[in-house]
């Protein structure tokens, strides 16, 4: 791939879920032509053919992007896309990402995640497209072994769930490809809990069913929607015996993407290098809870639960690779996580149902 091309236009694989689409508004912000794929799974269908949250980000953007209803398992279909386009990169959100679930249905985590990647990086050879921002997550690196987490800390041991295990998978499979091929340049991001949504309040999470995370859950009992949420507790070795987390600003983690784009444009790097995108800062359970209850004025219910077998103390990243090699850094705060995430839920109290 010559990595000259002036190409702006980038495939977004799931470009309508959570992060894919907060991630389109910093994109046309760049000046990149942004086509999005997605089945429709995990988002919530508009008038017409195109999801609620690419007609928002059409709206805050004044922009359009360009849309297509298909699966990633749908090799023709996809390979009619590149036919369309001539694509810089690729970003590659699609998959499903729910723990729990994934130990239930484990044949369609695999069958999506990991054959759905392998489809989309077999298409993208077919078109000799090889520059991809890969969607991967903190949980490759299961129970740390040292804190902060680097990239160098082992990854793939004692993993317990489908979902984390499809990922270190699908990463293994972009290692080989890369050592395969050197024209390849795939930037790994591994999130860590990315919350909040756009300051405009217009755009944010909409979890189908309950939510398995705390920050929409944290929400969904300010709004009156959940009574009482249980905090595993209190015996864990931190600053209040809740669990610890790293947790990062989604528009925060919608611009790593653009500057990963930035680097694949202008930098002659090939291979696959993997990337902490977080704020490199641990916040409690309590403290989450706190933060969010003093922006909301709301009263938080919540009760103290034994922790599960396995339950980590705490999880955070070392944030310093990422600023060194993409001069990409989170600036958004924990008040602002939680301010966001309020005027979103204020707003749309039933997620994009509420507009449709
Ligand atoms: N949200 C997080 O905190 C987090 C953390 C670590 C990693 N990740 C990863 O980031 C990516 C995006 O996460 P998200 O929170 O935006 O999830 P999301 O569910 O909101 O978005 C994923 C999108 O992919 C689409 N999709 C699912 N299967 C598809 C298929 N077969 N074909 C086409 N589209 C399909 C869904 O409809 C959805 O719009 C996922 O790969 C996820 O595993 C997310």
């Amino acid at each position: 791939m010559d990595n000259t091309s002036k190409s702006k236009f980038v495939l977004l694989t799931g470009g309508a879920g959570y992060i894919g689409s907060h991630t389109i508004i910093p994109l046309i912000e760049s000046g990149y032509e942004v086509v999005v794929i997605d089945n429709l799974f995990n988002a919530c269908k508009g008038e017409g053919e195109k999801p609620v949250s690419i007609l928002q980000v059409e709206k805050l953007t004044g922009k359009q992007v360009t849309f297509y209803a298909i699966d990633l398992l749908d090799y023709i279909l996809l390979s009619e896309v590149f036919d369309k386009h001539e694509f810089c990169c690729v970003i590659h959100f699609a998959g499903l990402k729910y723990s729990n679930e994934s130990c239930n249905i484990p044949l369609n985590y695999y069958k999506v995640n990991v054959c759905g990647s392998i489809n989309l990086f077999q298409v993208m050879m077919e078109h000799n497209v090889k520059r991809l921002v890969f969607s991967s997550s903190s949980t490759v690196y299961s129970e740390p072994h040292f804190l902060p987490i680097t990239e160098l800390h082992p990854v793939g041991q004692s993993l317990v769930n489908v979902y984390d295990k499809s990922k270190y998978y699908i990463e293994g499979i972009i290692q080989d490809l890369c050592n395969s091929d050197k024209e390849w340049f795939v930037i790994i991001l591994r999130y860590f809990n990315s919350v909040g949504a756009h300051s405009s309040g217009t755009l944010g999470e909409d979890p189908n069913g309950t939510p398995s995370n705390l920050m929409p859950y944290v929400a969904q009992v300010a709004v009156g929607k959940i009574q009482s949420l249980n905090v595993f507790g209190k015996h864990c070795s931190t600053i209040d015996g809740t669990g610890v987390r790293d947790y990062i600003h989604i528009m925060d983690l919608a611009e790593g993407h653009v500057s990963a784009l930035e680097k694949m444009q202008k930098s002659n790097d090939s291979g696959a290098i993997a990337i902490n995108l977080s704020t490199g800062n641990g916040y409690s359970v309590l403290q989450v809870i706190n933060m969010f209850s003093q922006v909301s004025k709301q009263e938080i219910k919540y009760e103290i639960v034994d922790c599960p077998n396995g339950y980590c103390d705490s999880s955070y990243c070392d944030a310093s690779f990422a600023k060194e090699y993409l001069g990409w850094e989170a600036k958004r705060t924990l008040k602002e996580m939680c301010e966001d995430t309020w005027r979103w839920l204020s707003l749309y109290p039933q997620g994009f149902s509420t507009t449709t």
